[in-house]
């Protein structure tokens, strides 16, 4: 079989879930036709007559799939560090967010900015994340909470993969925090979310998904519903941020909506996790969000893995909580402050991501049929993507097959 490309002498991990452990294999070959995986595996198996227009050696470097950063907020204009000396000098996230900054101090810069403003702020925070083996990424509104700033941010969002060689995946939430132009009237801002926005966003083509900030500064576990059933009746996936602050019940509400996710899941209930497994909605941890507010309270870990809901492991890259643009970094986060084990960490910002964002017929494990998305690494084992902090073994990642 004649293809474009082939790696060899590698050592891969395939992430296939029918491979016991992370699917590890020595001595692996991968080759790709037409941006897509035709052979992931050893060489001794590879088909009679496997062969390319390029063969690119290595020397036994390991090949994983490219990295996915399944919970974003990248699109938005400024920056926080003045709340970060508030917080520092004694101010909680909720004080600071009750105050009518917080989430709505980046909504009064992003509506100031242009789309070419929002795309020249986001391409370095962008940047970080493909030096680092990123190949998809999913990345949220919120930050304009009128009717044209959300387009504009989703647009912008839309328009980084026209110029970047990465796959976006965008979200609309509407639900992030009430503007302050509806705020004596939420039934109002409710309306123009569920009734206007959402069958907007979907018929544009802007989002795959609709999420919510369901907690006691945010949104309402009732008002979560109703943006539900509109992505719903919309064709959109659902992702909620839950239980983040405070038990809301969000895991629970996620589940029952078929949410592809629910995401932070601090203060989630057995209840909530059971829900989660039957549901098959995947947990995404956002340790960059712990540690950044000091939080004290991890998510139940042991919880999700007594009965078996995927988790995976994203930045959760935002001005206000998680200013982080390293998915390097939140895996080593995640296993120091949540206890992850190394191949829960590498499942989590891989198989377990693309999950989360619905995709993993397409990405996320190195199997034929698949995008060939992958990220060659300079280390002598996996572990050590997770172990180092702040140190960027990359050797070079390949996007659909280049
Ligand atoms: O995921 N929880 C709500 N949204 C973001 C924070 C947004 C902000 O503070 O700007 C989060 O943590
Ligand atoms: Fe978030």
């Amino acid at each position: 079989m004649q293809c474009d490309r082939l790696w060899y002498n590698a050592r891969l991990m395939t992430l296939a879930e029918a491979s016991p452990g992370l699917g590890a294999i020595e001595d692996g070959v991968i080759a790709a036709k037409g941006g897509r995986i035709v052979y992931a595996g050893p060489s001794a198996d590879a088909p009679a007559g496997l062969d390319a227009q390029e063969r690119i050696r290595l020397d036994g470097q390991w090949i994983l799939p490219g990295l996915i950063d399944c919970h974003t907020h990248l699109v938005y204009a400024g920056d926080r560090a003045r709340e970060f000396e508030l917080r520092l000098a004694g101010a909680t996230y909720e004080e600071i967010a009750r105050a009518g900054g917080g989430i709505l101090s980046t909504v009064r810069e992003t509506r100031n900015a242009s789309e070419a403003a929002l795309v020249a702020a986001t391409l370095p925070r962008l940047d970080a994340l493909l030096a680092e083996g990123v190949t998809t990424v999913e990345i949220k509104s919120g930050y304009g909470l009128d009717r044209d700033t959300e387009l504009r941010q989703l647009r912008a969002a839309k328009s980084l993969a026209r110029l970047r060689p990465v796959d976006v995946r965008t979200t609309y939430l509407g639900l992030h925090a009430l503007p302050p132009e509806f705020a004596t009237d939420r039934e109002g801002y409710l309306d123009l979310v569920c009734r206007e926005m959402v069958p907007l966003v979907a018929a544009e083509g802007l989002a795959e998904s609709v999420d919510a900030f369901c907690e006691r500064i945010a949104f309402s576990p009732e008002e979560t519903e109703r943006v539900f059933v509109a992505a719903r009746a919309a064709g959109l996936a659902r992702k909620l941020h839950a239980d983040q602050l405070s038990d809301s019940a969000g895991a629970a509400i996620a589940a029952r909506n078929g949410a592809l996710s629910a995401d932070h899941l601090e203060y989630t209930n057995e209840a909530g996790a059971s829900a989660m497994a039957t549901a098959g909605t995947v947990a995404v941890l956002l340790p960059g969000a712990f540690y950044f507010l000091r939080e004290t309270k991890a998510p139940p870990v042991a919880t999700f893995r007594r009965f078996g809901v995927p988790m995976a492991v994203a930045t959760d890259s935002n001005p206000g909580s998680s200013p982080l643009t390293s998915l390097l970094l939140a895996m080593n986060l995640a296993a120091t402050l949540f206890r992850l084990t190394v191949d829960e960490c590498l499942a989590g910002v891989t198989r377990e991501a693309a999950r989360a964002l619905g995709i993993l017929d397409q990405v996320g494990t190195l199997e034929p049929g698949k995008w060939c998305d992958l990220t060659i690494w300079n280390v002598e084992r996996p572990a050590e993507l997770v172990y180092r902090i702040g140190f960027n073994p990359l050797h070079s990642r390949v996007w659909r097959g280049q």
